[in-house]
């Protein structure tokens, strides 16, 4: 198949940044606190593009119940939450409250933290508290790896027609057409698992390391 796409260089990915929507002043500080205070953990948030993408998204599709698995210090949340409709709600499920304190700061800063209820355990266990009907517009998972199959199972059927998942790092650093270690098998599972599953249509969109959107059919 004849591929159209292109490798995005240093500076074409530094031009693609300064034509978007610059973050504002309350994502740009926890950007900069995230790399100040976890050096070694900062790689984990996600890329200033996708915030963008993630606030556009929700207001596009006019998000009113959405979940998150995968919250880190917030900066995926506070997108999602900017995003949603008036009285929208954000659920995020994560199992660290030393990185999630920073995240809670954050959300009050933004004036959204009402937005947001935050659920701290295991989001396998924790995700199976949620009503089991088709309620969600919007879910991201962005948590451990080889959970991603435990998510998708527990989070498809509680999405409503029309809705959509979004699933990151599904390209794992290119890695994943030949995978070298445990993240990268488990990610390549689950990208058949999703691409089989007749309840979604979905396109992966190489946007930093890789996002699968789907939409529940
Ligand atoms: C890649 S980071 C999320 C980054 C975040 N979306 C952001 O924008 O900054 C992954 C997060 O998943 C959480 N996590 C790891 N295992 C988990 C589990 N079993 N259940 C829930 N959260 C988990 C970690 O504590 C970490 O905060």
């Amino acid at each position: 198949m004849t591929y159209k796409g292109l490798s995005l260089t240093a500076d074409l990915h530094q031009y693609l940044l300064s034509h978007s929507t610059p973050p504002d002043e309350i994502t740009a500080d926890l950007i900069a606190e995230t790399r100040a205070v976890l050096p070694g953990d900062a790689v984990m948030q996600v890329a200033p593009e996708q915030a963008a993408f993630l606030r556009l998204l929700t207001g596009l599709i006019g998000v009113r119940n959405a979940v998150e698995v995968g919250t880190f210090t917030g900066l995926s949340s506070l997108s999602i939450a900017r995003g949603l409709a008036d009285g929208g709600r954000l659920t995020c499920f994560d199992i660290s409250e030393e990185f999630t304190g920073i995240a809670r700061r954050y959300w009050k800063r933004a004036g959204v933290d009402d937005r947001i209820e935050l659920r701290i355990g295991p989001a396998a266990e924790r995700l199976r508290e949620l009503p089991a009907e088709p309620h969600l517009d919007l879910v991201f998972v962005d948590a451990d790896k080889g959970g991603y199959p435990a998510y998708w199972n527990e989070l498809v059927p509680r999405v409503r027609p029309g809705g959509v998942l979004l699933i990151d790092n599904v390209l794992w650093s290119g890695e994943v057409v030949d995978p070298r270690d445990e993240n990268g098998r488990a990610i390549a599972a689950f990208n058949d698992l999703a691409r089989d599953d007749d309840r979604v249509e979905l396109v992966i969109l190489p946007i930093a390391d890789g996002l699968t959107m789907a939409r529940r059919r």
